[in-house]
């Protein structure tokens, strides 16, 4: 693997998620190949999971490890090409990336959209100018429009549960797996979910439903294959996975339109549904995108999704690893 930025960095899904849960057996077995190796984790905006988990991957690994906040302890990155920089930046890309390659053998970086510019953000010019400058392999560690490695894990933490206790049933029928809009009080970006939608259509091996309330559509080269609806009762029939995610408005971009509580999931929306598994990928805001009841129940996935965090993280940095010199 030469860099790991979306699905389409990825061979085989199945086989990578069967490298990771083969770490999560004996997450030691490859504690040499990071030998004298040394990744950067570079944070432009807050992490709880992403950060450690990554770190976690890359130290069982053997991988020497330094994490950056650029947003706390770096200068202010530019990254327009030919920009006059007479503001608020003070270092441009194309004069940190290649000193941060020669710092490094895989550079990771998280940098959020701006949910001003849609063009701006879906032209992931952030990460396309570390790639670019950087000369060495990139990570996503989530980019303006996708969170690869949340979506790996969500796959993994899918085909464990199916494992466990096969959803597909004697029938052998594909699981329904729902990914449903919730309300929230800040506009949030569509990552998550465009990247989930692009796994798990990727994927191919579920029956997969998208619910959301009108004029929260995604952009379609993420959802094609899908089944999109606005009832949110109906995707929820005999679902074995109900993923919750809220993001703001993709088409007129980065707004709230409508924050109907009901979308909220409850325990009573839930009955419906074929004992579904629940998932977030965190933070979560109980009780406004989640009750506590359905959050705390036997049911929720969301501590062993969070805990999956270092499996793909470590199986995308071992595929990295074998291809550098
Ligand atoms: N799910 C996720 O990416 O969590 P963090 O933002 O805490 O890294």
């Amino acid at each position: 693997m030469k860099q790991f930025i979306s699905v389409e960095d990825v061979k085989d899904i199945n086989v990578l998620v069967e490298k990771a849960l083969s770490y999560k057996a004996n997450p030691f077995a490859d504690k040499h190949l990071g030998a004298n190796k040394r990744i950067g984790l570079l944070f432009l905006n807050p992490s709880l999971r992403t950060r450690i988990s990554t770190q976690i991957a890359a130290e069982n690994l053997g991988m020497q490890v330094i994490t950056f906040n650029v947003d706390k302890d770096g200068w202010k990155l530019e990254f327009e090409e030919e920009a006059i920089m007479s503001g608020a930046t003070v270092e441009h890309v194309k004069d940190a990336a290649p000193i941060l390659g020669s710092y490094f053998d895989i550079l990771a970086v998280r940098s959020f959209p701006n949910l001003i510019n849609k063009e701006e953000d879906y032209s992931e010019h952030v990460i396309k100018q570390f790639i670019k400058y950087a000369g060495i392999p990139v990570v996503s560690l989530e980019t303006s429009t996708l969170h690869p490695l949340q979506s790996l894990t969500d796959v993994i933490t899918i085909k464990e549960q199916m494992a466990f206790a096969p959803t597909a049933g004697e029938s052998g029928r594909r699981p329904r797996i729902v990914l449903t809009w919730a309300p929230h009080i800040k506009p949030l970006p569509q990552c998550v979910a465009n990247s989930f939608a692009q796994w798990i259509n990727a994927w191919g091996e579920a029956e997969f439903v998208i619910a959301h309330p009108e004029d929260y559509e995604l952009d379609v080269k993420f959802t094609k294959g899908a089944t999109i609806t606005h009832n949110q009762r109906e995707a929820l029939q005999e679902a074995d996975f109900v993923y919750v995610k809220n993001w703001s408005t993709y088409k007129d971009y980065g707004k709230i339109y409508n924050n109907d509580p009901s979308w909220m999931l409850t325990p009573e929306t839930l009955k419906a549904t074929n004992h579904a598994k629940i998932m977030h990928c965190l933070p979560v805001r109980r009780n406004v995108e989640l009750s506590d009841e359905v959050l705390d129940s036997e049911n929720s996935l969301v501590t062993t999704e969070a805990s999956n965090r270092v499996w793909a993280a470590q199986a995308v940095l071992s595929e990295i690893l074998k291809e550098l010199k």
